[in-house]
Formats: structure tokens, sequence, C-alpha cells
């Protein structure tokens, strides 16, 4: 019997694992005699010691690179890029990406690209990373103040998670990640949405079980449409506005929102959305809403920054009768892509949203 579990996305393996002794004979089994070992200052100093142990066999480099999102750049990419070239790197050489969601996404970039494309392993150290970045192929980095401009579709050789480095984050990175898995909730269906948001956001680090059925709500999607072309675009649930969020805070507030806070914005602004445009059940989005209202302490935005939201969400400020498209919901495992909504309707549920905090 297998000492860990196993789930395919398309023919890549993610390995869930639970045991130190199983985490590092899997990595050391790895058949690439060189890696990168690529962290942010905080895998840094409080991961990298627990992969040690599986090195000792190969031929390791690590790139350190700044923690958060403004990192996530193409000057960071260039630094990598220029690590791989001068310590000579090779095509059959690998990347393994040790960090959130930025260090996934940048390092898997870098990887897919250098040389026109090495190998790359993700070990994802946040909530965060383990149902979502490191999960599905995609790999970018954000330009001129847009959230993954710039990027690829690569899947990792193979993804490892390992929940005990979850001990090691502050609780509000842990409840920030808990936020996408209850977007996989709501995307599954009744069964999975009733336990997840009966949990309070105080007692997440104690149901972390829960991380492969997430895992697994977003491989559906994936395997149906690895490439984004339909349905996997469900899994944007929350995201239009939450990215806006998101925008708007790494360039208004000291301390931006961490994404799943951004999303857990976003969700209330795409809930009401939902109930207008696709026939959501307005009690179920108002107990949804007080759900993820759970998950919002900080600065949100005022009136005022309606309009600059509305164009981070991706209108053009010239064709002001234009509409974008949102995957909304039409009830629990039901989502609808593509739904047409027009800068008005955006405007109005922004401004209730907003003053629904005051
Ligand atoms: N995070 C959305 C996706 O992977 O498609």
């Amino acid at each position: 019997m297998k000492d860990y579990n196993e789930v395919k996305c398309l023919e890549h393996s993610i390995i869930i694992i639970r045991r130190e002794k199983v985490f590092t004979r899997l990595l050391s089994n790895l058949p690439f005699d060189r890696l990168l070992i690529l962290c942010d200052i905080n895998t840094w100093k409080y991961c990298f010691h627990e992969i040690v142990p599986a090195l000792s066999s190969k031929s390791c480099h690590i790139h350190i690179i700044e923690a958060g999102e403004e990192s996530k750049n193409l000057s960071t990419l260039e630094g990598i890029w220029e690590t791989l070239s001068n310590e000579g790197f090779r095509r059959n050489d690998a990347i393994l990406n040790l960090g959130g969601g930025v260090v996934c996404d940048i390092g898997g970039l870098a990887a897919a690209t250098f040389q026109r494309g090495m190998q790359f392993i993700h070990v994802p150290t946040t909530l965060l990373a383990m149902v979502d970045a490191a999960i599905g192929g995609k790999n970018a980095i954000n330009f001129e103040g847009l959230k993954n401009q710039i990027g690829v579709f690569a899947f990792p050789y193979q993804t490892f998670i390992y929940p005990k480095f979850l001990r090691t984050l502050p609780y509000r990175q842990i409840r920030s990640g808990f936020v996408e898995m209850l977007k996989h909730a709501l995307l599954k269906g009744d069964d999975l949405w009733n336990r997840l948001s009966a949990i309070e956001p105080e007692e997440v680090m104690h149901h972390l079980l829960y991380i492969s059925e997430a895992i697994k709500v977003k491989v559906s999607y994936v395997d149906e449409d690895p490439f984004d072309q339909g349905i996997r675009q469900a899994l944007n649930f929350g995201h239009t506005a939450g990215h806006a969020f998101e925008e708007w805070s790494l360039l208004k507030q000291p301390q931006p929102m961490l994404h799943g806070e951004a999303i857990a914005l976003g969700m209330l602004v795409e809930l009401e959305l939902s109930v207008k445009l696709t026939d959501l059940d307005d009690n179920f989005a108002l107990l949804a809403s007080n759900i993820f209202k759970k998950y919002i302490h900080f600065p949100i935005p005022t009136l005022q920054d309606i309009e600059q939201l509305i164009d981070l969400a991706g209108f053009d400020k010239k064709n002001k009768d234009q509409s974008i498209r949102f995957s909304l919901l039409q009830k629990t495992g039901k989502p609808v892509v593509q739904v047409a909504v027009s800068r008005e309707t955006l405007s109005n549920v922004l401004k209730n949203i907003i003053l629904s905090f005051s």
C-alpha cells in the first residue's frame, strides 16, 4: 500500500504526504541530478531545512527572491534566468519551487522558458498554493500593474503537498488560503460547501484534511479544460472583482490585501452579480456572503474608488458601452462562465457592497 495519496492532474502527479520520512524519500527519488531551488526569503528561513535531507545526493544551487506579490515581476524573472545561465543549468536539469503562489508562478515560468523549457517541481508551502496556485499549470508574472499578464501554461513534473509547512505560516495566510477552498466547495456542490462553510475562520487549521478534496475539485476542472478555453473559467468565480481589489490594494494600501482576502471581497460582488444575472437564490447569496465577510478584516475601497476598480476589472476606459465576461454561479455545483456584465451593473453592485460595510 502507498504511504501517500496521489491525485492525477492530466498525466502529472500531485502527491499529498503526511510523514516526513515519506516526503524525504520521494523528493530524493526525483530523477534530476541538478536542481535550482527557488525560495523566497521566508521559505528560505522556515522551510528550506525540511528539504535538505532529501537533497544530499544532488547538486543544488539556491536562488532566493523577495517575498510577496510585488516581486512577481520581470526583473525577478530575469534574476532567475541569469542564475540559470551563469550557473550553467541545462534543459535536463530542473527547478524546485519551494514557496507560495508567487514562487510557484514565477519559478514555473522561468523553467518553462529557459532554453525553451526545463522541468520543474512544485513544493507549495502556503495553503493557497497547495489548493490553487501549484495546481493546474498556470505560470505567470504581473506586468504594468495587471496580474498574471505574461505567462504560459506548463505542468510541473510533480507537485508535493506537505501540510507540515503550514505550521510555519501566520494564521492570516491560512485563512486567506481557506477562501479558495470555500470557492472550490461552491463549485463542487452542497455537500462540500455545507461542510466547509460550517468551519469558523479561527478553526481552519484543524480541518486540513479537506486539502485533498479541494485539490480534486480544481483538478476536475483542469482535466476537462486544461487551457482555460471554457469550463475551467468557473475557477475564476470571485476573481474578476477580486483581482481588481487586489490590484487596488497594491496601488493604494501600505499593507496590501492577501490574495484570498481580495477574493473574499470579490465573492461578495460576484455572488450579488449571480443573483442579478444567473438566478442564484438571493437567500443563499446572503448566507454565503456572510461566510465570506468573516474573512474580511482590512480597509476596503470607498465609493470614490469605484471607477478605478471598474478599470482594474478589465473595462476599457474609452469604451463606456463595453461589457466584460464574468464567471458566476447559478447554484452550488452549477457555475456559468462568460456572463456579460455591463459597467453600470458592476458599478451598482460595487456601490452596494461598499455601503454594506458602513
Ligand atoms: N486559478 C484559476 C485557474 O487555475 O484556472
